[in-house]
């Protein structure tokens, strides 16, 4: 049977909707949240700024930012019910599986629809508990309780380590988790909003996309970075051992990007970041060095495909320098992007249309007629 109906594998190029939240230009190497330039909110706003922007579509002045602090504090701690639940899973369930399980677990009553801003902010708030619970646990130390006088970045890095984080490492921290809030149609986000699209709820979606972001080829972490560092080792051995990488036709990780035909925008502000708060690590040193030979050689090796330096590349450097182990960058990714999640739900109930593509049947037909 024929169907006359083109397929878009990966629906690559294919736009669902308009939106108001982000602008991705690839070409230009442009990232805009809302009309602000992404790298210009993260060298300057914290998280919570960019949170309320998302949902809110503008920055909050002085006092609505207070208020906003105010309610996301008192939404951070987690009921006793979802503790024992975090108690019961087994340990040798990953991170991001742990985190699925829980923020479905959350999703009693109080999230019917329509989805709202505080039942985005109510499971926002709780995200870095429910990490920083279950890394404690795992670590044979005894959870903390949020702390009220401390930023969303600087209570996730206390309730990890135990000690209040330094100014320098929370606002590198902030950097990264703003500018990894938001990214226009990717894969996850595709998955909220195709739940909410049925009108489900907004927990509902957020668990869709959580398990979407799961898979290596989206929140591949940026620990692939750290592995080729290590494996590097010095600066001597680092045009040796790219250039016999692409001469067996592997990949270097950091570099080249699905939209990004440029230096990516994220990788531009990270690099920043990370001579500011890594400036005398000689992994920064060696990474800065490395960078400058794979752009070189790829394009020795891959002439015309214009890859560059990607938004994995220098989060590792500012993950690391922040003191979070490897097994926390893939969650603290998915962390930040509960902010772009819930405001692309809310978005979408908003002037909602149910999304339901089609699909080309090229199986048999039965015997007869119908
Ligand atoms: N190193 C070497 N060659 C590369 C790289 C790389 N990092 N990236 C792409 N290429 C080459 C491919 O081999 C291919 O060459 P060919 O046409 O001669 O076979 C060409 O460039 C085009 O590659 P595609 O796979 O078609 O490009 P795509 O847009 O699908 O890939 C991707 C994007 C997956 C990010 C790719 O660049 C890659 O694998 N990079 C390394 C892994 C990485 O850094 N991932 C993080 C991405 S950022 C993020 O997801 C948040």
């Amino acid at each position: 049977m024929t169907n006359h109906v083109t397929i878009h594998k990966g629906l690559e190029g294919i736009a669902v909707t308009d939106t108001q939240l982000s602008l991705v230009d690839g070409e230009k190497g442009h990232l805009v949240y809302r009309g602000h330039w992404a790298k210009e909110l993260a060298l300057k706003y914290t998280y919570e700024h960019v949170a309320f922007l998302l949902w809110h579509g503008r920055l909050p002045s002085d006092d609505e930012l207070r208020a906003f602090r105010e309610q996301m504090v008192e939404a951070r701690f987690l009921p006793a019910y979802l503790k024992a639940i975090l108690d019961q899973l087994p340990k040798n369930m990953d991170m991001m599986s742990v985190l699925r399980t829980a923020v479905s677990a959350l999703g009693d009553d109080s999230y019917g629809w329509p989805p709202t801003v505080e039942q985005a902010m109510a499971v926002t708030a709780k995200v870095p508990t429910i990490i920083a619970y279950r890394y404690r646990r795992l670590n044979g130390q005894e959870p903390l309780e949020p702390r009220r006088d401390l930023s969303h970045t600087a209570n996730y890095l206390y309730m990890l380590f135990g000690k209040e984080p330094s100014p320098a490492h929370v606002s590198a921290l902030d950097a990264y988790l703003i500018l990894t809030a938001e990214h226009g149609m990717n894969a996850s986000t595709f998955s909220a909003r195709v739940t909410t699209s049925t009108r489900s709820d907004l927990i509902s979606a957020v668990t869709s996309a959580i398990g979407t972001m799961k898979g290596p080829l989206h929140g591949g972490a940026p620990s692939e970075v750290d592995e080729t560092l290590a494996a590097i080792g010095t600066k001597e051995n680092a045009e040796p051992y790219l250039r016999s990488l692409l001469e067996r036709g592997e990949r270097i990780m950091g570099f080249g990007h699905r939209v990004y035909k440029t230096r990516d925008p994220r990788a531009e502000a990270l690099a920043v970041v990370a001579k500011r708060v890594a400036g005398d690590d000689p992994w920064l040193d060696l990474a800065v060095h490395v960078e400058e030979v794979a752009i070189k050689l790829l394009a020795e090796y891959k002439p015309g495909r214009k890859l560059y330096t990607n938004v994995e590349f220098y989060a590792a450097a500012v993950l690391r320098a922040v003191g979070l182990p490897k097994e926390l960058y893939t969650p603290t990714f998915t962390l930040s992007r509960m902010a772009g999640w819930t405001a692309h739900v809310l978005e979408q109930a908003a002037d909602n249309r149910l999304i339901r593509p089609q699909s080309v049947y090229t199986g048999p037909m039965p015997e007869g007629e119908a």
